[in-house]
């Protein structure tokens, strides 16, 4: 039995990024796995600074799942917060997970970087709810960026630790990143990613950016030296760039290089502009039909979670039987 699971935090507008890195995957695996549940993950977004919006976010993120194409008839969605099993299971994994590894993660060092001291305690132990978040149901395909493929070779480690000492309970989830697009990159800055924490709203695309806004980021985007528009290790910007265009428009990369040989970064970057417009104007619509009904929407979520409990309280409750707690 094949089981997706994956999630995206409430913490402000989804970008191309998370689009083409995590949500594309989600699309195509759906039609091919048994069940596949998608979460809005709003305990990790109050790991750094809250945001007053974020009830907001959280509508708007499940709104998107939607307007992209997660099929409610394949897939179930719901908001963490609403599953109390996360948080609790979160705090037994705590107690296997080491200091050392949850140190050593990349996303943590970043974030800390120079504030070790004050940043909150819940943005150390992040990865551990994601591997509870994972691990509660027993999920076998976890699709996410490039950048997450550490935090769910956690929750592995952690799972065949805990089934080691107690002869089971957990499935071993694997990552499933996409290798043509690996890694979206900032416009501003093909050495950085696109995230939506940037400083500056021309690092990335917003999945409701307008027409306009769209054409005017690409044409600032930053470009290589040169004048060829070809994927390679020394033209980071034009590589980032083919492969927005290759993910929005589904054209191969070859075909794309051989179509824009002798033409100028200006062409090139006028006719991506209308690409991505072309590709994010349906689900534009979608998204304003499913936000227009803010009820319909929470009673999808309400049902979502339902729907989930009885695998996440399974798990949990075999996890606290085979430690020994409760009565
Ligand atoms: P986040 O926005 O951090 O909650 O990320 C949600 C999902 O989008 C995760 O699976 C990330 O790995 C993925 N993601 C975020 N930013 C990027 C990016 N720049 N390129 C590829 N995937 C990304
Ligand atoms: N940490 C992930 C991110 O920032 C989001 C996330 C939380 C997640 N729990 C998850 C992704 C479980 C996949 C599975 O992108």
């Amino acid at each position: 039995m094949k089981r997706v699971f994956s999630g995206i935090q409430p913490t402000g507008s989804l970008h191309l990024g998370n689009y083409l890195g995590a949500i594309k995957q989600w699309i195509e695996l759906q039609n091919k796995v048994d069940e596949s549940i998608f979460c809005v993950v709003d305990l990790h977004a109050i790991t750094v600074d809250r945001d007053p919006m974020l009830a907001e976010n959280i509508l708007s993120v499940a709104a998107w799942y939607l307007a992209c194409g997660v099929d409610l008839s394949k897939s179930k969605i719901f908001i963490q917060s609403t599953r109390p099993e996360h948080a609790e299971l979160a705090w037994i994994l705590n107690c296997f997970a080491t200091v050392g590894e949850l140190g050593r993660m990349t996303q943590y060092k970043e974030k800390s970087e120079g504030k070790r001291d004050s940043v909150s305690a819940g943005l150390f132990d992040y990865p551990v709810l994601m591997a509870a978040d994972i691990l509660l149901y027993q999920t076998t395909d976890v699709p996410v960026g490039e950048d997450q493929k550490q935090h769910v070779e956690l929750a592995r480690d952690l799972a065949i630790r805990f089934n080691n000492k107690y002869q089971g309970v957990f499935t071993v989830p694997e990552p499933i990143i996409r290798e043509d697009v690996e890694r979206v990159r900032a416009l501003d800055n093909p050495s950085k990613k696109m995230a939506k924490s940037a400083g500056s709203e021309y690092n990335y695309i917003a999945l409701d950016d307008t027409p306009d806004v769209i054409r005017k980021k690409i044409s600032r985007a930053v470009t290589d030296s040169g004048s060829e528009i070809v994927i390679r290790e020394d033209k980071p910007a034009m590589t980032n760039l083919l492969n927005i265009f290759s993910g929005v428009s589904g054209r191969d990369i070859r075909s794309l290089e051989a179509d824009f040989k002798g033409r100028g970064y200006g062409e090139f970057k006028k006719a991506l502009a209308e690409e991505i417009i072309l590709f994010l104007e349906p689900k534009q619509k979608k998204y304003r039909e499913i936000i227009a009904d803010k009820a319909k929407l929470r009673t999808i979520l309400r049902d979502g979670s339902e729907a989930v409990a009885p695998i996440a309280q399974k798990t949990l409750d075999e996890v606290k039987k085979k430690i020994g707690l409760g009565i």
